[in-house]
């Protein structure tokens, strides 16, 4: 979502905000704008509706040499994506750049009758509170900025800059996640660190209530109440590399494309190839934990829900005696369920940010339920707070659609269910064939994307007219079949839905006709024959039908087939996941679209 920067050193700070706010842009953005102080305390305030780009082209005329500055990137929410809506907001000397919601914003607002309101912004009346207490300068700015939000309601990271000093930047943070970044003779700030990147490796995440005052030389750091905390220096992890294309066209064929290896630093040291066992440090349950648990909760948004259910079915399968219930985080944090004691709740995010999923985890603690994360941003809110974690470590995802990061989260989660299995005392034997399988599942991964790519795309041409399409499959395959119909929805705006075969005759087949086509998962298993009778209702009335399958001498009279390997048998909807991220990907790139930056979506949902 909103993106954040801010650089107070030697160097001109147009070019860190600028570049800064490109590394954010996959984030999800639709106005931008940046304001630098010159030593004399003068303003250079752009802003710009839509891309970067047209914020530079504003640039080129105002260019400056100076020193300090904030920028912004905003996704609308209060008030159309306009220049006026754009950050930074100025009130008097005060200028404010701000991610999350004021919920309490008209409430506040009613009391500034002194402040001309010039955007329809939640933000601008924070930037016109912090003014108020400012008093023109009477107040020190950080003062001014804890009084202001002692009063607000909400979610907020903010940066605030004043005119009367132009070297320090004001920053605070309550849901909405703030990076310091510590240079020599600068210091930078970012949302994400990602902006970051290339610039220092030495960074310092601010907490919840947190309030600091940043300098070239310096962070000082307190909470709201004014205690003092010391600042941890952690290092960033992120290369250069990792957040460029490195040749590909797009961030999110790239992304397809490095799962194997990114699958690979998932199972990394997890897996005692001899022993046959799973060891997860992270989550921090001793053997007495894990086998007194007899319930999962697995909370998560989007993708990350998708690969709750996916996991859950095969914890169940092979753990019999636990029940697993995978839950949408938006609807579960107003659920006020009641969770049994002998639970663990997975909380999983590829951000680590999202407000619903950081929610649940706050609410689920709060019961007393030990949290693990399944986290792929490190050091990111959920994974400081859970209570333990495993994280996925695939890399910087940077495309809006998730993809490298569903396959981890799913092994992940397997692994975790696996190690309470072998706690349980399960038979080797019924574990066996799964971690034998995670094993070979990176080289299967690369097999699969090497042998699909070139078939998926031609296909994907022929479907590209269409507007709407019905993703089928069962047991494993049909959480595949939500993830994949999610994907293809997100970024090429086709109309997808996902149903279970066996729900067809209860309502979905009355949809088929000429304006759709389905996509068909079928692996070989116990439930194969069941989904082509399934099929069968589809074609007979007349179904344009892509499947998917690991049965070689696959004989359906469907439109098109994919025929993955069959070497990998529990996890082959995983590598069908994969043909249909490349369906998605081909689908968009022939209608023209936006790949990795869909409109009205955001990377990291950081407002419920
Ligand atoms: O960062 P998270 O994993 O918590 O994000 C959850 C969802 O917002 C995310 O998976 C979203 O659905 C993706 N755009 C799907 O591709």
């Amino acid at each position: 979502m909103c993106g954040i920067v801010g650089y107070v050193g030697k160097n001109a700070a147009q070019d860190f905000l600028i570049s800064g706010l490109k590394r954010l842009e996959y984030r999800g953005y639709d106005s931008a704008g940046i304001v630098t102080l010159s030593e004399n305390g003068d303003a250079t305030l752009l802003r710009a509706k839509g891309k970067i780009a047209n914020l530079e082209d504003k640039l080129s005329n105002n260019k400056r040499n100076d020193k300090i500055g904030i920028g912004h990137t905003r996704w609308a929410t209060h008030g159309e994506p306009s220049e006026a809506n754009a950050h930074p907001h100025q009130a008097g000397k005060i200028f404010l750049v701000h991610n999350g919601i004021i919920e309490n914003y008209k409430e506040l607002k009613e009391h500034l009758t002194e402040h001309e309101f010039k955007s329809q912004t939640d933000t601008e009346v924070l930037a016109a509170l912090v003014n108020s207490f400012y008093k023109d300068g009477k107040y020190p700015l950080v003062n001014a900025v804890v009084q202001a939000l002692k009063l607000t309601k909400g979610t907020y990271g903010i940066a605030v800059v004043t005119t009367d000093n132009p070297n320090e930047i004001v920053v605070a943070r309550s849901g909405s996640p703030l990076v310091i970044g510590v240079g020599h003779g600068e210091t930078m700030l970012a949302s994400d660190a990602a902006a970051l990147v290339g610039h220092t490796k030495q960074a310092i995440y601010l907490n919840d209530g947190e309030v600091a005052v940043i300098t070239r030389d310096n962070v000082v750091i307190k909470t709201l109440n004014a205690e003092p905390v010391s600042a941890k220096v952690e290092e960033i992890e992120t290369n250069l590399a990792a957040i460029q294309k490195g040749g590909y066209e797009h961030f999110l064929l790239k992304e397809i494309m490095e799962q194997p290896e990114s699958l690979a630093e998932t199972l990394r040291g997890r897996i005692n190839e001899k022993e046959g066992t799973v060891r997860l440090g992270g989550p921090g349950l001793s053997q007495e934990q894990l086998r007194k648990v007899k319930h999962l909760v697995i909370v998560g948004c989007g993708t990350a829900y998708h690969a709750g259910l996916m996991a859950g079915y095969y914890i169940e399968q092979f753990t019999p005696e636990i029940t697993v219930e995978s839950v949408i985080a938006s609807e579960y944090r107003y659920k006020n369920a009641y969770i049994p004691k002998d639970s663990v709740a997975l909380i999983v995010s590829q951000s680590g940010e999202t407000a619903d999923t950081l929610a649940c985890l706050r609410e689920i603690k709060k019961q007393g339920i030990p949290t693990i994360g399944i986290v792929n941003a490190i050091g990111s809110t959920i994974a400081r707070e859970v209570d333990g974690g495993t994280y996925v470590h695939v890399g910087p995802e940077i495309s809006v659609a998730s993809t490298k990061a569903f396959t981890s989260q799913v092994v992940a989660m397997v692994m975790f269910g696996l190690t309470i299995a072998q706690a349980k005392g399960a038979r080797s034997g019924i574990l066996k064939p799964y971690i034998d399988e995670l094993i070979k599942l990176p080289a299967a991964i690369r097999e699969t994307l090497d042998e699909a790519s070139e078939a998926v795309r031609k296909i994907a041409q022929k479907y590209a007219s269409l507007e709407h399409a019905i993703y089928l499959g069962r047991d494993t395959a049909y959480p595949a079949a939500m993830e994949g119909a999610l994907k293809l929805k997100e970024i090429s705006y086709v109309d997808a839905n996902a149903y279970a075969f066996g729900e067809l005759k209860h309502g979905p087949l009355a949809l088929v006709d000429e304006r759709f086509f389905e996509v068909a998962l079928l692996p070989k298993g116990e439930l194969f024959d069941k989904a082509i009778s399934n099929l069968q209702e589809v074609l007979a009335r007349g179904g344009q039908v892509i499947a998917i399958t690991n049965v070689r001498d696959f004989e359906m009279p469907v439109r098109d087939v994919i025929v993955i390997k069959d070497t990998i048998k529990h996890f082959a909807p995983l590598l069908m996941n994969l043909v249909m991220q490349l369906i998605a990907y081909y689908v968009t790139v022939a209608k023209g679209y936006d790949v990795d930056q869909p409109r009205n979506l955001a990377k990291s949902v950081t407002v419920e």
